[in-house]
């Protein structure tokens, strides 16, 4: 099973803060800043499910959550968050096999792709894709390489450390944007953190 973060459940929070300050929190944030009151919205790798916090400070309720994660530990540790008045369904698997009722208004993958190979990236892009309705909002956020040395030496690290610790099958990152503009989708907003490192874009999909 590809790039399950069971291993690394009880420590990747306080990991993350230490290599990445509060990036990849900030990165994630700003992309929910754009989700439209009462939304039905897909959450697709949520990890320890601290987005859910963050989610529920900006609309206590009326949201309606489908919160899909292939980790145990990790959706174990997302329960336990407070969603306020907010509806949630927990599903524990791969996004790409679960059959969901397609018509949300927003999808969510905060570092989803980067742990896949291009026929998974594919199959899961598609998947997701055939989820959201027309003109609903996709909201993405991967890393990227902008020609800096230390971008390559701390990407290196990330899949080996990974790789050896909860088996993910990448080792360089898939071209995300490609999926994205040949599928249709408009970027109406974008914002790079951790010195362009990180990449946040908000993406509409067709009418
Ligand atoms: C790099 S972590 C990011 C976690 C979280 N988004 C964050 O920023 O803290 C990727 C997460 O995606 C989950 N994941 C990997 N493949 C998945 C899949 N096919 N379906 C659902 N979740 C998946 C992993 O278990 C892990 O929790």
């Amino acid at each position: 099973m590809a790039a399950n973060y069971n291993n690394s459940a009880w420590f990747y929070d306080r990991l993350s803060r230490i290599v990445y300050g509060k990036a990849l929190i900030n990165a994630q944030v700003y992309l929910l800043g754009f989700i439209p009151p009462k939304s039905k919205i897909l959450i697709a790798g949520g990890g320890t499910g601290w987005i859910l916090e963050e989610l529920t400070k900006i609309h206590p309720s009326g949201l309606d959550i489908t919160y899909v994660e292939i980790s145990a530990n990790m959706t174990e540790l997302s329960q336990k968050r407070q969603t306020g008045q907010n509806t949630v369904a927990f599903v524990n698997d791969a996004v790409e096999n679960v059959e969901l009722t397609a018509g949300f208004d927003v999808v969510i993958t905060p570092f989803l792709f980067d742990n896949f190979v291009d026929k998974t990236v594919d199959n899961v892009f598609n998947h997701l894709h055939n989820l959201l309705k027309p003109e609903g909002l996709w909201l993405n956020v991967d890393f990227q390489l902008t020609g800096q040395w230390w971008q390559n030496v701390m990407l290196r690290s990330m899949f080996i450390f990974f790789r050896l610790l909860c088996g993910i099958e990448a080792s360089k990152l898939p071209a995300i944007e490609k999926r994205f503009s040949t599928a249709g989708y408009s970027v109406i907003d974008n914002k790079t953190f951790f010195g362009d490192f990180i990449v946040a874009r908000v993406y509409r999909k067709l009418s």
